[in-house]
């Protein structure tokens, strides 16, 4: 009996694995070639309680496949000592995109940059005698191979795999070591040839890739990575092309306007990838979410990870980019056997226009691209004229008709409100003490802060007397910090310092103030996320270096450098863990005194009410770090506003893309709302607590919850396809037509206008078809108006969601 049911499970599990292999054209999943459409999601920058409402969203948006990297600094805190809990419960997170019927990518790295902590390295590797990072190194391969090893066995043991049944297709090793290969010569050609064979000698029996790494060993598949990645190929010819990180926005950091990327464009570089022989496309990020605690990397990472990306931070549809590459993915899912059955036939159709036609039995799909950056253009294609807006790719099913064009987005667009709650809060605060409060020691020299503090905690305090004989202006003259240091001298707050995105290491003048006599001068340095990106990450040093010397005294200057110091690694109030129930508890709180630096705020809150993902709107205060029930939201820094002057009047999607293209924001807060998880409260009593580093006005800060309650389609005459309206929320309906208009409408979603020629009648039609359902189609006869004169009639409509 028992050794039928083993029997049993064996053939279940044979009977669900998958054979994954490859060829030129593309991954094939149990003999069948597949287009795969894959979509980053980082565990850890969502809940567990998200994760199933992401996956959905990402399955109900075409995507097949999700692809993670896997996080080393927070599963192995300690050499040995693992953790797999909470946000980190990568299993689960791997069995949820299992059970929605979606495969995985898992990216191990370990190295993973992911704009993470230090690109997720764990900081105790930095202090195992001898080592060096990514490179033929016998102390770093052996923790690598350790880690990476922990984590197949893992997906092994719960046959995660797909050749055991599990949804993982394919792993990486390594993570873009071509952008930093040069740096190690011959031992990081040696190192990236170990990597290899040490992951294959996993027998994971699914392909391992290796990303912007073009020499790789002939059994690792080398993915591209990159704003448009078509015309780039494998080495090999029998390897797939395909693209690992396709970049749906980009990051933002503290100190830099937010970063947007047009959907058209994205649409564009996707479509021309698999016009030109791509076949595996991953969206990075599909979904970003937020660095929580202190998990960014940079250093400047912002707490928002939303990247602009088809959900966005909050896991809402972001409209309408999720919508249009939605329909981008039906299309090339219904030319899949077309297009991966042939071999492109390259034509061209204008000096910068071309055709790519598939042909296969009966089927035969074209993709007919205009390059040209500035000009719409007319193409004739197999005697039919196809008009080609500027910088787009039309795919016609039947080599016919265009079933997509990546610049007309028919899919529905929304307009997302943050509203507040208007609670009134009432706070109550703490002063942290300035200086050495708690345990410390001694050294006669400028520390180096990751030695010191071992990343246990932003701060470090640096403190030390000097004699003042006379008066006079004095100041500060610090050779070298990153990447913030406040400057305190006798407990007197004197001035902030900080470095930038593009200065990470600078020099500081600082005027200070001294008493006759002897005087304290302390020195709180604070890292912003340790250094994910570049060679040797593990020799990149924080807070305060070189000489520091104190000048303007009669007596001339004084180099302090080689003088005692007294160090404190931390802060009274996280030794006391003021941010838990407990700890808040063990200290007196007081009247609130607002604009004062190293300040604990306290308040207790009831949940907004409702299902909307909640904020915690900061704008009014400074830079910090805020807790809600103990669970860190992440860093804060509104104060530092954004560089003026970079953003565009308008973005055109046309053109070439790069992060800095499509920028708003222009000199105001980089992140103002912080995402504060459902599940991380309860419905009444939660405590929220501050630490803020250099003032704020606690007063104004707000809850605001999140939703989408307008929606708005077009429908043109020129593709007159019917066109869906849908509520993004689970619970909503269409509760109003707010505006529907048949021939030259004004304005755009949330503003609408009736234009010189109009149908009236048109709002009790749509109303009928669309109010009290969740979703409903629109498809208008454009005969009902003339409109003379009018150059092409759209239908415009605006709804309300409400739940
Ligand atoms: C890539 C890297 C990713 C991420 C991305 C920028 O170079 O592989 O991990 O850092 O840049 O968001």
């Amino acid at each position: 009996m028992w050794l039928l049911s083993l029997a049993l499970v064996l053939l279940l599990q044979l009977s669900a694995a998958q054979n994954v292999s490859y060829d030129h054209r593309s991954l094939i999943l149990n003999g069948k070639r597949r287009i795969l459409l894959s979509g980053s999601v980082h565990y850890p920058r969502a809940t567990p309680e998200m994760w199933p409402g992401i996956i959905q969203k990402a399955k109900e948006g075409g995507l097949d496949v999700i692809e993670t990297y896997v996080f080393w600094d927070r599963h192995e805190p300690s050499p040995g000592q693992y953790y797999f809990e909470g946000r980190y419960d990568l299993v689960k997170f791997v069995k949820l995109v299992q059970q929605a019927g979606l495969l995985m990518n898992l990216r191990i790295g370990p190295y993973v940059c992911a704009e993470w902590n230090l690109g997720g390295f764990p900081i105790w590797l930095r202090d195992i005698p001898h080592i060096v990072f990514r490179t033929d190194n016998e102390p770093f391969k052996k923790y690598m191979q350790s880690f990476l090893t922990k984590i197949v066995n893992m997906m092994k043991e719960e046959n995660l795999f797909a050749s055991q049944g599990g949804p993982i297709i394919l792993a990486q090793v390594e993570n873009e070591y071509g952008n930093v290969d040069s740096h190690y010569g011959e031992a990081g050609v040696r190192y990236i040839n170990w990597a290899a064979e040490m992951a294959q000698a996993q027998n994971t029996g699914v392909p391992w890739i290796m990303c912007a790494q073009s020499k790789v060993p002939e059994y690792i598949i080398d993915t591209c990575n990159g704003m448009y990645c078509d015309g780039w190929n494998p080495i090999l010819y029998k390897k797939p092309t395909m693209w690992t990180e396709s970049y749906t926005g980009w990051f933002t950091y503290y100190g830099w306007p937010i970063p947007h990327r047009p959907v058209e464009d994205i649409a564009f570089a996707v479509a021309r990838f698999f016009e030109r022989g791509g076949s595996f496309h991953n969206y990075y990020m599909y979904f970003g979410g937020t660095n929580f605690g202190r998990t960014s990397g940079g250093p400047y990472v912002a707490s928002s990870y939303d990247y602009d990306a088809p959900l966005d931070e909050y896991g809402m549809q972001h409209l309408p980019k999720w919508g249009h590459l939605k329909d981008l993915h039906e299309t090339l899912k219904l030319g899949e056997e077309v297009i991966l059955s042939s071999e492109g036939q390259h034509s061209e159709l204008g000096p910068n226009q071309e055709a790519h036609v598939y042909s296969y039995g009966n089927g035969c799909v074209a993709f007919l691209a205009n390059v040209d950056s500035m000009n719409d253009t007319v193409v004739e294609f197999r005697n039919v004229s196809y008009s080609l807006p500027a910088w787009s790719v039309s795919i016609l099913l039947d080599c016919k008709t265009v079933a997509f064009n990546s610049a007309k987005v028919k899919s529905q667009s929304a307009v997302v409100s943050m509203s507040p709650s208007k609670s009134t809060l009432s706070w109550t605060s703490f002063d942290e003490p300035v200086g050495i409060s708690g345990s410390s020691f001694k050294a006669k020299q400028l520390l180096e802060q990751m030695e010191t503090t071992k990343d246990t905690s932003d701060y470090l305090w640096y403190t030390t007397s000097v004699e003042a004989t006379g008066t006079g202006s004095t100041w500060l003259s610090i050779e070298s910090m990153r990447d913030v240091v406040h400057i305190f001298v006798n407990g007197q707050f004197q001035s902030s310092w900080h470095t930038s995105k593009s200065v990470l290491y600078n020099s500081v003048e600082a005027p200070i103030t001294l008493a006759p006599g002897s005087n304290t001068i302390a020195l709180l340095s604070a890292t912003v996320g340790l250094q994910n990106f570049g060679a040797f990450i593990e020799t990149w040093s924080a807070g305060l270096s070189g000489s520091l010397i104190l000048k303007g005294l009669p007596g001339g200057d004084q180099n302090l450098s080689k003088q005692e110091w007294t160090y404190q690694v931390g802060l009274k109030g996280e030794d006391l863990k003021l941010f838990t129930v407990e700890g808040s508890r063990s200290v007196n709180w007081s009247a609130v005194s607002t604009e004062k630096p190293l300040t604990w705020y306290m308040t207790e809150f009831d949940a907004p009410p409702g299902d909307d993902p909640v904020a915690l709107d900061l704008a009014s205060m400074g830079k910090g770090q805020a807790w809600v029930n103990g669970q860190s939201i992440g860093r804060y820094w509104p104060a530092y506003k954004a560089a003026d002057s970079v953003c565009p009047e308008s973005c055109d999607y046309r053109g070439s893309y790069d992060q800095n293209k499509c920028l708003t924001g222009c000199g105001q807060s980089s992140q103002r709302w912080y995402h504060v998880p459902r599940s991380w409260m309860k419905p009444r009593g939660n405590l929220l607590v501050l630490f803020e580093e250099t003032g704020g006005d606690p007063s104004s800060i707000d809850f605001v919850t999140r939703s989408t309650n307008v929606i708005c389609a077009r429908v043109y005459e020129s593709h007159p396809a019917s066109v869906k309206l849908w509520c993004p929320g689970e619970k909503q309906v269409i509760s109003q037509i707010r505006f529907a208009s048949l021939g030259n409408p004004e304005g755009s979603c949330g503003s609408f206008k009736e234009g010189s020629c109009h149908t009236n009648d048109l709002s009790n039609t749509v109303e009928k078809a669309c109010v009290g359902q969740r979703s409903c189609s629109l498809a208008p006869d454009f005969t009902i108006s003339a409109c003379p004169g009018v150059r092409e009639k759209f239908l415009a409509v605006e709804a309300l969601c409400s739940s």
